[in-house]
């Protein structure tokens, strides 16, 4: 039986990989932050309780991360660790730093130190090419990255240092540059979460406003449920490589609250207003993913469409919405 180590796996990757990794049979241990309401932090993973190993443990301390490697004895580490919101690495720009950067090169360490034999997955981001874009209007592993947030400048430190690494001192070290990917699961601060989350209480009544901020930027939304297998398949390729992972298809966020709106019979222009709060100091304005070397080399594809996307996640919030009026 394999075994392996999440990173991370409250989040919403972590909980999509669990379920992944123990559908493989798999033995699944994560890490944990510790927070002042325990009470939420599983909220992901709770059905999982039983089946899965956890222990506290942050990027920032490599004693900890030692420790969770030398009990838990993996096969695969999958760090998803990470401050994952951009606009909010503008707040905390440091700190996102400490933990995105310099707490991958603690992981690093840690790894080198307990587990050298270790395959690892490093959570590298789309966000990595910032401004960049080839003249077919892709992104690919070839594209040369311009980050344009303190989140993304810190990703990439962390992309080279796996590569760095992997080289220097033999490591199974890969990477994977996963493009935008949602689900019902997704923190509601991210966009998509937010709009379906105020789209279905405008149309309960319990609300009637919506702000945003840039709609005019696109990005290449997939399903968590998809971008997981990737990472499997990836650790589990002969060598250790780096993958884009994406769907090939953009849409703008016009688009996406305008789809949202439109599946509840509402036209978006009535509810939603701009909020210059959220606006960020620096945008990525487009983001379109060529995951052909994925798509050849591990026999990835993405298996739900944007529409399907969409759907699950308005049908599970109009579900949960109407479990609470019920309860
Ligand atoms: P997420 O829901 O925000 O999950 C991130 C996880 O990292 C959470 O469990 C979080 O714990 C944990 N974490 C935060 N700081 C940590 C620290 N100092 N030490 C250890 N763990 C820490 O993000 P996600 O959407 O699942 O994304 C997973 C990874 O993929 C992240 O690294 C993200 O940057 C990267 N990524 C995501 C996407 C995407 O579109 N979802 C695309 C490309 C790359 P708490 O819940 O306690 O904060
Ligand atoms: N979050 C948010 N909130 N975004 C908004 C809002 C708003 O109110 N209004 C407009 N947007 C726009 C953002 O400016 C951005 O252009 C787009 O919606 C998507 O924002 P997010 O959903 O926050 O995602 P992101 O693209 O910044 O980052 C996500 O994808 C990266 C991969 O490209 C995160 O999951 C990162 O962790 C990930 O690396």
């Amino acid at each position: 039986m394999k075994k392996a180590l999440i990173i991370g796996i409250a989040g919403q990757d972590g909980s999509y990989l669990a379920e992944h990794l123990l559908q493989q049979g798999y033995e699944v241990h994560g890490t944990l932050r510790r927070n002042s309401t325990p009470e939420h932090q599983q909220s992901r993973i709770h059905h999982l309780a039983s089946q899965v190993v956890t222990r506290y443990a942050d990027l920032n301390d490599q004693h900890s991360l030692e420790t969770a490697i030398k009990e838990s004895k993996p096969d695969e580490i999958y760090n998803l660790g990470a401050q994952s919101h951009v606009r909010i690495s503008y707040e905390v720009p440091q700190f996102t730093s400490q933990v995105n950067a310099i707490g991958v090169l603690n992981l690093l360490t840690a790894i080198l130190n307990c587990a050298p034999d270790a395959r690892i997955y490093q959570a590298s981001s789309s966000e990595m090419f910032g401004d960049s874009v080839d003249p077919d209007m892709l992104q690919r592993e070839t594209t040369p990255m311009h980050p344009v947030s303190p989140y993304g400048c810190a990703k990439l430190f962390s992309f080279h240092i796996m590569r760095n690494y992997r080289k220097a001192y033999g490591l199974f070290a890969a990477n994977g540059i996963l493009f935008n990917h949602e689900s019902p699961r997704r923190g509601s601060n991210f966009v998509t979460s937010k709009v379906v989350k105020a789209a279905c209480e405008i149309k309960l009544g319990r609300t009637n406003r919506l702000e945003l901020g840039n709609m005019d930027s696109s990005r290449d939304w997939g399903h968590a449920k998809d971008y997981v297998r990737a990472m499997a398949l990836i650790v589990n390729h002969k060598i250790a490589d780096d993958f884009v992972v994406a769907t090939g298809q953009t849409h703008t966020v016009r688009q996406l609250v305008s789809g949202v709106f439109g599946r509840l019979e509402l036209n978006y222009e009535d509810f939603v207003f701009q909020n210059p709060k959220y606006l960020r100091p620096e945008e990525l304005p487009y983001l379109k993913g060529d995951a052909s070397k994925a798509r050849e080399v591990l026999g990835w594809k993405p298996e739900v469409s944007f529409d399907e996307l969409i759907t699950e996640m308005v049908e599970s919030q109009m579900r949960q919405l109407s479990d609470r009026d019920a309860s």
